[in-house]
């Protein structure tokens, strides 16, 4: 059998034995990974709302493009937080370099959250074009998020609690 990466170097070999177990859980269930289809699904909506204003100009979708933009960014400020208590408590999680990956993929993601928020509160007349061109952008780095994010859990095994019933 031909000898892995992870088998010959004592770097990798040191950050495989480091623990992995979510930090930040209630009753085994990792608060951070249900915290986050919360700004997912907004940011998404937010899309939506933003493209159906531009089609059909209903003043309705520019309220609900307003909050959902606004709840995109908090529950992603909240679901961030959460993530960073994790990566800076947790030895394996902050010494794999994709958790870094991770987290500079989300904090793009809540950064542009941010402007699009503020840009709806200070000048709400820009919402066609530069709104739409902002929720596309979060539209994106929401699937780079959450594709990196994915990856922690089901590639390098991170914040999975077996419980000792199993
Ligand atoms: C600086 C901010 C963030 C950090 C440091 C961070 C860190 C982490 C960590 C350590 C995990 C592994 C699971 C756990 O230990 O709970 C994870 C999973 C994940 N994160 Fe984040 N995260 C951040 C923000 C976000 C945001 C804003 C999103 C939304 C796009 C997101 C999406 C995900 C997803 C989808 C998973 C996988 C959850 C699952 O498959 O159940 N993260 N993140």
């Amino acid at each position: 059998m031909s000898e892995t990466a992870t088998d010959s170097s004592p770097v990798i070999q040191a950050v495989a034995e480091k623990d992995v177990s979510s930090a930040v859980a209630i009753a085994g269930h990792p608060i951070h990974a249900m915290a986050v289809h919360f700004p997912i699904a907004l940011a998404i909506a937010t899309l939506g709302a933003d493209v159906f204003y531009w089609w059909g100009g209903d003043p309705f979708w520019l309220r609900a493009g307003f909050w959902a933009a606004a709840f995109a960014f908090g529950t992603g400020v909240a679901a961030s937080l959460v993530g960073t208590a994790e990566l800076l408590l947790v030895p394996g999680i902050r010494s794999r370099a994709a958790s870094w990956t991770h987290a500079i993929a989300a904090m793009m993601f809540v950064s542009i959250c941010g402007m699009n928020f503020v840009l709806r509160v200070v000048a709400p007349d820009a919402v066609l074009p530069l709104g739409l061109a902002l929720s596309g952008l979060g539209g994106v780095f929401t699937g780079l998020a959450g594709w990196h994010g994915g990856k922690l859990i089901l590639h390098h095994g991170v914040g999975i609690m077996v419980s000792d019933q199993e």
